[in-house]
């Protein structure tokens, strides 16, 4: 596994072990910016390290968002209506700046369904509103996840029927209340086990079902919504990595079986000294592409280790660049979406223990960044 592999294994086995787990671990887990971490994946809302150093990049008059647009590019960010309703600023750059939006959590199954069976659209709809008000494109995430459970399935066995029931009735109703709406969906996230080979493991679906169960929900998410962009979405597999390999190979079967998958989803998390180099990230892209699937860079961010320098910041702008780069020169790689868009209310130093930041384009004051105007630069 390589560099990047290995450091993302490390960000899931945090999600799933904690701490805790963490600490037997870290012997096997060198870190580069991320070591004690305890996770607080669900706001996002780190601890509030000193500010990056000042910078003069000013926005761009109309916005990234109109430059994406005359690219023919779905520039977005993942959003937060709880985080709109207290700062009315974080609003009005996401919508002056991306044409694209993702729900942060609010489309997730514990949010969802946090009661079982009763669904709340609340948050979700208030997200799909927002991008309607502003002429913004949602990608939906995700319909399964083996993370962000609700108390009723947490730690779970189920029957095998009972469990085939309730992902058929989620994927049904989500997709049913979201139809026509949504540009893409992330169907399964993060299916592929890190340690290879086969599928992951954790989570109710694996052990309640059995491994056809990845099939089935394609086929029912076909079902809803036939018109539905149906995308696998995954970290670790960004460039040419071992993951990336088999999850070529494995989406090669679903497609000889003709089950429904017609996008792959590259999270790219990623960190100064571990992101994939651009021409592997190019020639997976066109490797999947060369199936007959769209491909979306879907998570975007490059984190930082904590006090961040002028260089440093220099360099996360090169890399922003390199991605934008490959998608624009990809045959079909047509949205990238960023994991936020302001260091104000990133995930990174939660999930890192406050050993890493300033991932996105904006700092905690919304003034843009190098990497916005690298961004802005490969887009003119
Ligand atoms: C994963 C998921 C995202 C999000 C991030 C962290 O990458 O795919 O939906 O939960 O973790 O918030």
């Amino acid at each position: 596994m390589n560099s990047e592999g290995r450091d993302l294994s490390r960000r899931a086995f945090l999600k799933t072990t904690g701490a805790a787990g963490l600490a037997a671990a870290l012997p096997l887990l060198l870190p580069s910016c991320s070591s004690m971490a305890q996770g607080n994946r669900k706001s996002g809302l780190g601890p509030r390290p000193p500010a990056v150093p000042k910078n003069d990049v000013r926005s761009h008059t109309d916005g990234l968002r109109s430059l994406a647009a005359k690219k023919g590019l779905v520039l977005g960010a993942a959003f937060s209506p709880g985080v709109f309703k207290k700062d009315p600023e974080y609003g009005e750059v996401i919508a002056r700046e991306f044409n694209g939006l993702v729900a942060e959590n609010d489309m997730k199954l514990d949010v969802l369904q946090r009661v079982r069976g009763q669904f709340d659209f609340g948050p979700a709809d208030a997200t799909m509103a927002f991008a309607r008000q502003h002429g913004m494109n949602v990608r939906a995430v995700p319909l399964v996840w083996h993370d962000a459970l609700p108390a009723w399935a947490t730690d779970r066995t189920f029957p095998r029927e009972e469990a085939l029931g309730i992902l058929r009735d989620h994927i049904f109703t989500v997709m049913r209340h979201f139809r026509g709406r949504v540009f893409a969906w992330d169907v399964l996230n993060e299916g592929l086990s890190d340690k290879g080979p086969g599928l992951r493991e954790e989570g109710p679906w694996y052990h309640s079902i059995g491994p056809e169960y990845v099939e089935k929900v394609y086929r029912w998410a076909h079902e809803a919504d036939p018109q539905a962009m149906l995308f696998y979405n995954d970290y670790g597999m960004d460039g040419m990595s071992e993951k990336a390999d088999r999850c070529y190979q494995w989406i090669k079967e679903l497609l000889a079986r003709g089950v429904p998958v017609h996008g792959i989803g590259l999270q790219y998390h990623v960190q100064l000294d571990k992101h994939p180099p651009l021409p592997e990230v190019t020639q997976n892209i066109r490797r999947f592409n060369d199936l007959g699937l769209a491909v979306h860079i879907t998570e975007l961010d490059v984190w930082l280790p904590k006090n961040a320098t002028a260089a440093d910041l220099q360099q996360q702008a090169v890399i922003y660049r390199g991605v934008f780069e490959a998608a624009l020169a990809a045959p079909k790689c047509p949205a990238v979406f960023l994991w936020g868009f302001t260091d104000r209310y990133s995930w990174v130093p939660g999930i890192s223990g406050g050993t890493c930041d300033d991932a996105l384009i904006f700092d905690r004051d919304y003034r843009p960044k190098p990497a916005y105007e690298a961004i802005a630069s490969v887009l003119r």
